[in-house]
């Protein structure tokens, strides 16, 4: 309640809880009218059903206006009325720093045990995987997916094809440091790949890299410009760079095409060429800390033992 931009939302809204707790009371009381009690009103159904002019319940009202004191009490202990901080310095933030304290302690031990193991090790021991997977649900999964199967723009880390290395140590540098690949948007440089007429020669000299269906009139056009241009980044043969995070373009596995078809793998390097690409793993140093970044990174090493690492080289 203290986050608000500006006053006016902190006193708008501490006035109509005030004035929604005060007009319960009024109402209760309006109906404090002084009543006949036993007497009979016209109202009468069903022959014997009569409506007498009798007060409300007493214990009715008492839990009326119990309610009240109640909500008196708590907007005293706790935020609700505007900005007001209550009596017990309660906040939701305040409570999650506790948790997350609490946390803490009960799992230091167990993390700083296999920040002690290799990763290999971790990788394999199926207390930590189980662990591991808790905290990939948590911090890794809306961009990798689930099951770590990648998206477009996002890698399969289930695959033995890793862009930026899939050592233990290179996982792990991953993770702790991040990573902003850099592919440069040749769209206005006409002379780098020729325009629009030379991206989509470009595009099949790359698909050829790779033993893609491709045009090789077209492709041969390209080739000279590909060892100009673009060898310095992923090499004259294409295999890419782990040091620069470029693309293995002859591996078959697109990280920006929306399907396997030619005609999608051709649109999405297009695209590529002309917008270029910056793909951005964020460092997770700071946020988790060294212990969960370990585990994480057994985790993700153990991910080819699962058994599923078909999944990139299509
Ligand atoms: C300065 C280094 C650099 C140069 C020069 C460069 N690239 Fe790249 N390229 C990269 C990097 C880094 C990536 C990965 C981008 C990402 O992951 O976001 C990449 C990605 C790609 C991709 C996407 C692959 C995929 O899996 O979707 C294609 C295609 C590509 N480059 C082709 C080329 C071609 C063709 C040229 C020459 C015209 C070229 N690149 C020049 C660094 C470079
Ligand atoms: C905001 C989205 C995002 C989140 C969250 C994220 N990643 Fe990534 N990650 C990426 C992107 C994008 C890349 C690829 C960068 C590039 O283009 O090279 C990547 C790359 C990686 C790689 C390198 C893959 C390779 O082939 O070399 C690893 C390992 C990885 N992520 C692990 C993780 C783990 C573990 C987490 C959870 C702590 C995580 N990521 C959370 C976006 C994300």
């Amino acid at each position: 309640m203290s986050d608000f931009v500006s006053d006016f939302w902190a006193w708008y809204v501490g006035v109509i809880v005030i004035a929604s707790v005060l007009g319960c009371l009024w109402l209760m009381k309006s109906q404090d009218v002084p009543t006949d009690e036993g007497k009979e009103l016209d109202h009468r159904w069903d022959e014997t059903l009569v409506e007498l002019d009798n007060p409300l319940p007493k214990w009715w009202k008492g839990l009326f206006y119990a309610t009240a004191v109640f909500a008196a009490g708590y907007f005293a202990l706790y935020p609700g009325i505007g900005s007001y901080a209550g009596l017990l310095g309660w906040s939701s933030v305040g409570q999650h720093t506790q948790e997350l304290k609490q946390a803490d302690e009960r799992y230091g031990p167990v993390l700083a045990k296999y920040l002690a193991m290799p990763v290999e090790a971790v990788a394999t021991n199926p207390e930590a995987r189980e662990m591991g997977k808790h905290m990939w649900l948590t911090y890794c999964t809306q961009c990798h997916g689930p099951d770590a199967g990648g998206n477009t723009g996002f890698p399969n880390l289930r695959d033995a094809d890793w862009i930026w290395g899939g050592t233990p140590d290179k996982i792990k540098e991953t993770i702790t440091l991040g990573r902003q690949a850099m592919m440069p948007a040749y769209g206005g440089q006409e002379a780098a790949v020729g325009g629009p007429q030379g991206a989509v020669e470009m595009a099949h000299y790359v698909m050829s890299l790779s033993g893609m269906k491709h045009d090789a009139a077209l492709a041969a056009k390209a080739a000279p410009k590909f060892v100009q241009v673009c060898a310095a980044c992923h090499g004259v043969e294409g295999k890419g760079n782990a040091l620069l995070g470029s693309a293995n373009l002859t591996d078959r596995y697109w990280l920006y095409a929306k399907g396997a078809d030619s005609t999608s793998v051709q649109e999405s390097i297009v695209e590529t060429l002309i917008k270029g690409r910056a793909g951005k793993m964020p460092a997770q140093l700071d946020n988790l800390g060294e212990a969960k970044v370990h585990l994480l990174a057994g985790y993700v090493y153990g991910l080819r033992n699962e058994g599923q690492t078909e999944g990139r080289a299509q």
